[in-house]
């Protein structure tokens, strides 16, 4: 086994702040044409030192293991960012400790990015509080028919 599947064994023996955040100022949620896989992300930003920085994340998958795992890392990597320095990072960025992603996992850690991306989107200063208060679930999203809120969106 690669030292990359052993750290995401390890990580998803205790996956991070999985789950849906009920107070997020933002929420991003995008599927992969690739696989049909799905992430969903929270955010919740506090004001620290003068700037606007994410105070917590969490998310929501039905995907394969590197995403879940690369979301898990990258939820707690995202503490203490502005909405600027979190656009930056990218889906090797966000993977953190589990190092390379290898090429086949490459759109997993981009599922966690367009995610990200997507509330980082909800949440500009034109939109300051996107999180719908009747926001349907991840579930719910994967079983509605076409034409529905969720954003599907094609990654590279
Ligand atoms: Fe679909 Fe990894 S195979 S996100």
């Amino acid at each position: 086994m690669s030292s990359f599947e052993s750290k995401v064994r390890e990580a998803l023996s205790q996956p991070l702040n999985q789950g849906e955040m009920g107070d997020a100022d933002a929420v991003g949620t995008v599927g992969s044409p690739e696989c049909g896989d799905m992430l969903r992300m929270w955010l919740k930003f506090t004001e620290k030192d003068g700037r606007k920085v994410i105070d917590r994340a969490s998310f929501q998958a039905f995907g394969c293991q590197t995403a879940i795992a690369v979301a898990s890392m990258a939820t707690e990597l995202l503490r203490g960012k502005t909405a600027d320095e979190a656009r930056h990072l990218t889906a090797q960025d966000l993977a953190g400790d589990l190092g390379a992603l290898p090429p086949m996992k490459i759109h997993c850690g981009q599922l966690v990015e367009g995610a990200l991306r997507n509330a980082l989107d909800q949440s500009s200063p034109a939109t300051p509080s996107a999180a719908p208060a009747n926001a349907t679930t991840l579930s719910e999203d994967m079983h509605r028919k076409p034409g529905g809120k969720i954003r599907i969106v094609p990654l590279e």
